[in-house]
């Protein structure tokens, strides 16, 4: 019961991370204000878990930001966490064919979004010991290769958002600290391609199935794993942390593919099959 009494805020929480996050924390004895666009969604989680309210917000409205915020900690009398996690894929237009318009809303949904959380947050924590914020930011931030460009770009953006806020915040007693999931199964690949609702299952089969080779852990990712991991960041276990992230991507960024995986071979091993007498390309 590491959040007995807390009031906690959780964006994006009709699915996946956030999901399994606010169940987590509600589990642990949190008061979870549930946040989310698909209000239907958030209704569905309330219902799984106890003592959690759902709220219909959009992250790209500043003004339901606020009220949400202040919704939460009228309720409590302040607020304890905030994980700004919200989020979907963006414009995916490769960078010579996007538009000005795409670029700014994946922006706003993306990283305007964890500013305004924080932003409006703020004041209800100044005065909760122990309070912090969480925000998800991705893989895609370590380089190019996980995501669209502009994804990518907006999610490096949190980073550098949680550690700037972290010095501004301290003199407060506030932390905030990030989160960088990898390949995780959830709806965000089915959302983003618009899936008809009768492919969905196929394809997070086959998400599933993809994802389990993806990286050195040799299963897929689950939104238990970000959850436990942001826990952690929000409980006292986590209380000497500030400005970091954690990475939680099974070890997909640790190194090149054929570093872990012995079916794909590096130049070392190509040369030395050339210097036993191989003929290069052939696989002989
Ligand atoms: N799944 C992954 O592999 C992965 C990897 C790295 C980062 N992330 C990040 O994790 C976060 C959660 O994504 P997920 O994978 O759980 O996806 P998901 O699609 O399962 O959940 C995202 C939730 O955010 C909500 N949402 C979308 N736009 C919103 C808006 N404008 N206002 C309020 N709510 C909105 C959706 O309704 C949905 O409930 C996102 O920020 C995503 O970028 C996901």
């Amino acid at each position: 019961m590491r959040f007995a009494g807390k009031c906690v805020v959780v964006t994006g929480a009709a699915s996946g991370i956030g999901r399994a996050t606010a169940l987590l924390f509600a589990r642990e004895g949190a008061h979870v204000f549930a946040a989310d666009l698909d209000l239907a969604g958030a209704k569905s989680v309330a219902a799984e878990g106890e003592n959690i309210t759902a709220v219909a917000c959009d992250v790209c409205d500043v003004a339901q930001i606020k009220a949400l915020m202040d919704q939460a900690a009228a309720a409590h009398g302040g607020i304890d966490v905030v994980f700004n996690n919200a989020g979907a894929a963006g414009d995916r237009a490769p960078i010579d064919e996007i538009e000005a318009a795409g670029w700014d809303r994946t922006m706003d949904l993306l990283l305007r979004s964890v500013a305004m959380g924080i932003r409006y947050a703020v004041p209800h924590m100044k005065q909760r010991p122990g309070a912090n914020i969480v925000n998800t930011s991705s893989i895609a931030a370590v380089g190019p290769g996980y995501s669209p460009t502009a994804y990518a770009v907006a999610k490096a953006g949190v980073l550098h958002l949680t550690k700037c806020t972290a010095t501004e915040l301290a003199p407060h007693g506030i932390r905030v600290n990030a989160v960088q999931p990898g390949f995780i199964n959830t709806n965000i690949f089915t959302s983003a391609l618009e899936m008809p609702a009768d492919m969905v299952d196929q394809a997070k089969a086959m998400i599933m199935q993809v994802s389990s080779h993806a990286q050195p852990v040799s299963r897929a990712g689950m939104p238990d794993d970000i959850a436990n991991a942001v826990a952690f960041l929000a409980s006292d276990a986590g209380s000497f942390m500030t400005g970091a992230s954690l990475i939680v991507d099974g070890g997909i960024t640790v190194g090149p593919r054929h570093s872990w995986d012995p079916e794909a071979p590096g130049m070392f091993d190509a040369l030395q099959a050339m210097a036993e007498g191989a003929v290069p390309g052939t696989g002989q």
